[in-house]
């Protein structure tokens, strides 16, 4: 069945490579950015496969119009891709409200936005798939990483509950979790930091921000692979909750459960000792 997909953040990066796969798979595609003409730029002109729309995820108007213009072109919506975010890089001290407002407003709230509009569709359809694009900073904290991580761990919380919520109605929600992937993720003008420095930080900062910038156009993971990974995905009839895309990440989740395990395992006696005796 030629399925119709909606991807938000299909300007470039991931998101564009999960339009093109699709595309060549036969689909059709609901390809969203903030810049229209960009999204065109990169995936072509609208034909009987592809719109291109304007979206902005931190706009709610802007994601149910999305929506709406989807469901006329195409009459349905079988594959979300809640794939649109940025990493704020920079210790919490560091950072602002509005540092915060901003990194929630489209890593979270965009999710939450979109989802809002399709949904009603999708439950009424009885089937379909939801792809949140979550991070290994979903699953582990790092230094720098204080707000990005905590905008994926909402994120990562919000989809497994979402996930059961849903499952009555057919849908089944993925979360993706890719470690370092080549795109334009770690690129000056993807990536954000504050500008509220505190001397302590100094040293560290430096060495961190240098570190980010030494691996920019080194990831090794090829957004090409990890998009066709999704749309083989998005046919498999009991797809999974959590889809951790790189060795890196496989590796790095292993060693966060194997310490979770351990944690776990030290201080059980003291954790069960707060059982009541009521
Ligand atoms: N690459 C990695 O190593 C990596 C690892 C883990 C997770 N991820 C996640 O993968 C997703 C895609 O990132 P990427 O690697 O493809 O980075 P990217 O190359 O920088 O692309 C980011 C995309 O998100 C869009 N975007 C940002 N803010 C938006 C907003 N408010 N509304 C709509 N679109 C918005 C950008 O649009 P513009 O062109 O308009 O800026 C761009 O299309 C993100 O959620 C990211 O957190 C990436």
């Amino acid at each position: 069945m030629q399925a119709t997909w909606f991807i938000t953040g299909a300007s470039r990066g991931l998101g564009a490579n999960i339009a093109e796969a699709a595309l060549r798979a036969g689909d059709r595609v609901v390809a969203t950015g903030r810049k229209r003409e960009d999204v065109s730029a990169r995936l072509g002109h609208d034909s009987e496969q592809l719109l291109s729309l304007a979206l902005d995820v931190a706009d709610p108007a802007q994601a149910q119009a999305a929506v709406g213009a989807a469901l006329k072109k195409f009459g349905a919506i079988d594959v979300l891709v809640n794939n649109a975010g940025y990493g704020h890089l920079g210790f919490f001290e560091e950072t602002t409200l509005q540092d915060v407002q901003a990194q929630f407003s489209t890593n979270l709230f965009g999710t939450f936005n979109v989802t809002w509009a399709a949904l009603p569709v999708m439950r009424s359809a009885r089937r379909g798939r939801i792809f949140n694009v979550s991070s290994l900073a979903g699953i582990l904290g790092a230094e720098l990483c204080s707000l990005y991580s905590a905008s994926k761990f909402a994120l990562e919380g919000f989809s497994e509950s979402l996930a059961k919520e849903v499952a009555p109605f057919g849908l089944h929600v993925t979360i993706v979790e890719p470690g370092p992937f080549r795109t334009d993720f770690l690129k000056p003008e993807s990536l954000r930091f504050g500008d509220k420095p505190i001397a302590d930080y100094d040293e560290r900062r430096g060495k961190l921000r240098a570190s980010f910038e030494e691996r920019n156009g080194q990831q090794p993971g090829d957004p090409l692979k990890l998009a066709q990974a999704l749309v083989k995905l998005a046919s498999e009839p009991e797809p999974p909750l959590r889809f951790i895309a790189g060795s890196i990440a496989v590796n790095a989740v292993d060693a966060k459960l194997a310490a979770m395990q351990a944690e776990l395992k030290r201080w059980h006696a003291t954790s069960v000792s707060t059982d009541g005796t009521y």
